[in-house]
């Protein structure tokens, strides 16, 4: 019967709540109503707040025909939606002959609801989720153009729209991914966020089962209220973690940057002290003497000779095959040292780019990581140091596209990458790196704007006998010195 699972429309519905919204009063709109998930518990608390008045039935229908808007692009999941309204209302319709014409209707909500903007007290949605393609955005590339960047996802446009349909003051509650509070394409969204809502709430949803078929998205339930638009540089959000079950449990208040930059978000109690103290540091990879790039290979594209051995490569006498990294070679906090034969049965090991300067090369001492981890692994950033053996017996490597590469851009690094990759596989780097990044794809965009203790704290931290988790910990102030 639902996209949206029931316990979440009510966490987010007992959330509005709570920040002061009135069922019995307000005027509540849905603009991707699906089959009713929200209009329906919302048509419910209204007969109840009206009832609990003294409000009679016919009342109650006449209120909610009025109060209640919904619209989707499927005309059958409009009707739908008046049937299930219909069954939740049976008594009131029964008891009075009176059957009431709800306001769902079909329509395009991107570009249908023109008259509707500025008006709504209560916008509610759980928006279409997926990747918009060019012909569809020229239509609508001037209405959203403040938040429009690169090739967008619905959900962006969508949540756009959710906020200029409230009248100032009024409140939307999302249900969405968590890609918005950190994704690259996001960041002007973040910024219209910033300058024209007040963020309320933002409840992450710790069981990923069952919210967004095939999509490995965490869930963000996130209240908004809608101010006059104005210049700020930062706004506080509370946090809270919400079960599969929609029980919210406070994690405590964040800072979200108005610059278009990752949001960074709690998601336990201990990140909140994690995140005030770490956000306050202004180094980042680069600082350590490092940038982020991404495997080059794609193995099931390319079509350039390769080999399961270095002795398949030379017995064709393939002089320019260079040895190719696998996910699977890194494990955390090792070494990475590649042999001659693939370990793994039809994997190959070598590729033959034609030229061993060849751009996909890499050359420079460097750390490895996962690009992609599953929701079971404990941690999010699975990184290792890439053995000198490497680069003096083949003169570099090339990455499979599952791998981030976080290179020397010189011969002295701040750190050596045996250390960088312990800093990496640290617990408090690993919880701010799960802080801003929402989705189990490690991106370099999110990578790069990973803040990091200062060097020179670290490196002191170190020299005095500590460990890279103690250094790490004193470095960014979340344990006094002695
Ligand atoms: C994820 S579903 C959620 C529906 C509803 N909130 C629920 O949980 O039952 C998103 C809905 O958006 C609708 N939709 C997609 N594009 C739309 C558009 N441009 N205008 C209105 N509705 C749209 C889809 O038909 C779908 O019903």
């Amino acid at each position: 019967m639902f996209f949206t699972p029931a316990s979440l429309t009510e966490g987010l519905l007992n959330d509005l709540s709570q920040q002061g919204v009135d069922f019995g009063s307000q005027s509540f709109m849905d603009p991707a109503c699906g089959g009713a998930a929200f209009l329906t518990p919302i048509a419910l608390r209204m007969r109840a707040t009206l009832s609990s008045k003294g409000a009679g039935p016919l009342k109650v229908l006449k209120h909610i025909e009025r109060h209640l808007h919904g619209c989707d692009l499927d005309n059958t999941l409009c009707k739908l939606s008046k049937h299930f309204l219909c069954m939740a209302l049976h008594s009131e319709i029964q008891k009075t002959g009176y059957v009431p014409s709800f306001n769902v209707y079909k329509a395009n909500s991107l570009t249908h609801l023109v008259a509707r903007l500025g008006t709504v007290d209560v916008v509610v949605c759980n928006p279409p989720y997926r990747k918009m393609r060019a012909v569809e955005l020229d239509l609508l590339r001037d209405t959203y153009a403040d938040v429009i960047a690169a090739q967008p996802n619905l959900y962006c446009l969508f949540i756009a729209l959710c906020v200029r349909l409230l009248r100032v003051g009024g409140r939307a509650a999302l249900v969405t991914p968590t890609s918005f509070l950190s994704g690259q394409y996001f960041g002007r969204l973040r910024r219209f966020l910033v300058r024209n809502t007040d963020v309320e709430h933002i409840g992450m949803v710790s069981d990923r089962q069952g919210v967004f078929i095939d999509v490995e998205q965490e869930t963000a339930l996130t209240v908004l209220r809608r101010r006059t638009e104005e210049d700020r540089t930062q706004v506080r959000a509370n946090v809270s973690v919400v079960s599969g079950a929609g029980q919210y449990t406070s994690v405590g208040e964040c800072m979200l940057p108005s610059a278009g930059t990752v949001w960074p978000i709690p998601r336990s109690v201990d990140d909140v002290a994690l995140l005030n103290k770490a956000s306050l540091s202004r180094f980042r990879l680069s600082d350590y003497g490092y940038r982020v790039r991404i495997g080059a290979y794609v193995w099931n594209r390319d079509k350039r000779p390769k080999f399961e051995s270095l002795q398949d490569a030379r017995r064709v006498k393939a002089h320019t095959a260079m040895p190719l990294m696998w996910s699977r070679d890194i494990v955390s906090g090792g070494i990475v040292r590649l042999e001659d034969t693939s370990a793994y049965d039809g994997e190959h090991r070598f590729v033959d780019l034609g030229d061993k300067e060849h751009s996909s090369v890499v050359a420079s001492p460097c750390v490895v990581m996962q690009r992609v981890t599953s929701n079971d692994q404990p941690r999010r950033l699975v990184a290792a140091a890439v053995s000198p053996g490497v680069f003096e017996t083949y003169g570099g490597f090339v990455g499979e596209n599952h791998i981030v590469i976080i290179e020397a851009v010189c011969d002295k690094p701040t750190l050596p990458p045996t250390k960088l990759a312990k800093l990496l596989s640290a617990h408090a780097v690993d919880r701010y790196f799960r802080c801003i990044s929402g989705s189990t794809n490690v991106s370099a965009f999110e990578l790069n704007q990973l803040a990091l203790p200062a060097p020179q704290a670290l490196r002191e931290g170190l020299a005095n006998g500590g460990s890279m988790e103690e250094a790490v910990r004193l470095a960014f102030g979340l344990v006094s010195e002695g």
